[in-house]
């Protein structure tokens, strides 16, 4: 293998130790970062993630507010929550995690959060902010990955990137941060065609549309930096029916042709969180300067 790995475990560290500096000199002024975290319904993978995010949170100093709702919550129910936590100083950052249950609409639950508080950068005013270069709430995975490429030391200006999704969780915001950073970008939708020659002009290659390994080793230009978004679960083989998490990208293939690749897991994944805080503590930062005005 040639490739560096890139160790998202220690950036992320790293990250959660500013975080709770900027957490403990807020706590010092007496503003007592919050984060408000709704889960409606027991899809089991949300109820990990959101679990993770209060854990996380309590060991940044940031404090979490756990809502969760059954199932059978209606959409009135969802927004008069959403509207208390808008209204409560207390709370600097809400976040709704998503998908939510069949016949509740995330856009409007997202659209119903103060842009203030939109942490999770997921409301069309932070998108426009995003995309505008003003300042706003980014969404924390493709802040992640913006941190890993800098800590990577990889500078995306002038540099050819290819996104691999165009979710609005991930590959549309990776793509504006990408421009914003000067790199030229293409982003690739179930209707591009011939990936892998995008893919073999690509210095950066992010890729994140969640199917196991579907970006191929061969395909990746020699030296290029790979950042793999990607958390499938698949059947890990060799009879003990044990499941195994793979990235987007077929990894062993691709280390030997990059210089620097992130593993899965280990690498975007516990970014994501430490983002998520980051960006808890700004709000609350926020807050701290307009109280003391
Ligand atoms: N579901 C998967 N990723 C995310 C995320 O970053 N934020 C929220 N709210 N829901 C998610």
């Amino acid at each position: 293998m040639n490739a560096r790995i890139i160790d998202g475990k220690q950036v992320a560290q790293k990250v959660r130790q500013e975080v709770a500096q900027s957490a403990a000199a807020l706590r010092a002024r007496g503003v007592v970062p919050g984060l408000a975290v709704v889960l409606v319904g027991e899809d089991p993978a949300s109820q990990v993630y959101v679990r993770n995010k209060e854990k996380a949170a309590r060991e940044a100093g940031v404090e979490p507010f756990d809502h969760h709702l059954p199932a059978t919550t209606t959409q009135r129910e969802l927004l008069d929550l959403v509207a208390r936590l808008n209204a409560d100083p207390t709370v600097d950052g809400i976040l709704v995690q998503l998908p939510l249950p069949r016949g509740l609409d995330a856009t409007a639950v997202i659209e119903a959060i103060s842009p203030d508080k939109d942490v999770d950068g997921f409301h069309p005013q932070s998108v426009g902010r995003l995309w505008s270069g003003l300042p706003g709430f980014v969404p924390c995975t493709p802040l992640g990955v913006m941190r890993l490429l800098a800590e990577a030391g990889v500078q995306p200006d002038g540099l050819d990137a290819v996104v691999i999704g165009r979710s609005n969780i991930v590959g549309k915001p990776m793509a504006a941060l990408l421009v914003a950073a000067n790199a030229t970008v293409t982003v690739y939708h179930s209707k591009t065609r011939d990936l892998p020659s995008i893919v073999r002009r690509a210095d950066i290659v992010v890729a994140a549309i969640g199917r196991a390994e579907f970006v191929r080793g061969e395909w990746i230009k020699p030296g290029a930096t790979v950042i793999d978004v990607g958390m499938n679960r698949i059947d890990g083989g060799g009879g003990g029916g044990g499941a195994k998490l793979v990235g987007d990208v077929e990894f062993a293939a691709a280390a030997e042709r990059a210089s620097a690749i992130t593993p899965v897991p280990g690498g975007v994944g516990p970014m994501t969180i430490a983002l998520l805080l980051s960006n808890t503590v700004r709000s609350a930062e926020r807050r701290a300067a307009r109280t003391a005005d």
